[in-house]
This record gives C-alpha cells, structure tokens and sequence, in this order.
C-alpha cells in the first residue's frame, strides 16, 4: 500500500488551486490525491459564464485520472483559497467514491476520516 503524506498532497492541492478559474464565485478549489500507483493526480474548479455550468476541482481531479490510466484513490486534500482543508459537495463525493473504497482517506478540519464516513450508504457500480 502507498504511503500517505499529507504534507505532499496539501502543497500540490494549493498549486491547483492556484490554477482555478473561479471568475464569478471567487472561491478558487484545488484538489490533489494519491492513486492506488503512486501517482497524484490534481484538479480545479472551472467556472463559465453560463453560472451552472461550472466544473468543481474534484470532477477535473477525476477526468485527469481517468485520462492517464484510472487507479485506485488512496488519499484526497481538497482546499479553499486559504488552504483550508475544504469539504466536497455531495456530486464530488459521489464522483470521488467510483474510484475509491470506503477506506479511502480524505483529509477533513479534523484530520483524514475514511470516504466512507463522507457518504455512508453510499451508491456504487455494486448496486447496479
Ligand atoms: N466547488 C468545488 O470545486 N468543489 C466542491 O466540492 C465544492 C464547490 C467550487 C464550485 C464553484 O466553482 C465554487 O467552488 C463555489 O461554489
């Protein structure tokens, strides 16, 4: 299993942070995980003038490891502007979950907690 350092995963989420396209909420989002490879893969949010349309750093996050050869997430930092440890929306958790497992370990306030407390009774490719 790969080992997991946090202090990594924070710097490269702020740098994609750094890289958002947040024009209209002004709330840039980075995010960085640990794949399954040892690969971290980074995504931020991309807004658009037609306001719904925006993408969130986690479903960047997801397109580029897909892209690049899927693996299993590890670890996820996701974080705001002042590199705040951010919680994902509930269409992220959901894209976040079909390329983890429960025990997947995302980085909260109060330190890394398993996906699977982010969304319990979770909805996955098992329930199809
Ligand atoms: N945002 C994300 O990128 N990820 C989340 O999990 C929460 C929200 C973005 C969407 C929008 O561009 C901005 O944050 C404000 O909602």
């Amino acid at each position: 299993m790969t080992t997991i350092n946090w202090e990594t995963l924070h710097t490269e989420a702020i740098a994609a942070m750094k890289r958002a396209y947040a024009p209209y909420s002004k709330f840039p989002v980075g995010v960085a995980a640990l794949a399954d490879d040892g690969r971290i893969v980074t995504g931020c949010n991309v807004e658009n003038a037609s306001y719904g349309l925006g993408l969130c750093a986690e479903c960047g996050l997801v397109s580029n490891l897909v892209l690049n050869g899927r693996s299993i997430i590890r670890a996820i930092y996701c974080v705001d502007a002042h590199g705040n440890a951010l919680s994902p929306c509930g269409r992220c958790r959901q894209l976040l979950w079909e390329h983890s497992t429960p025990d997947t370990q995302f980085m909260t306030p109060d330190g890394p907690a398993p996906l699977s407390t982010l969304l319990p009774w979770a909805f996955g490719p098992e329930n199809l």
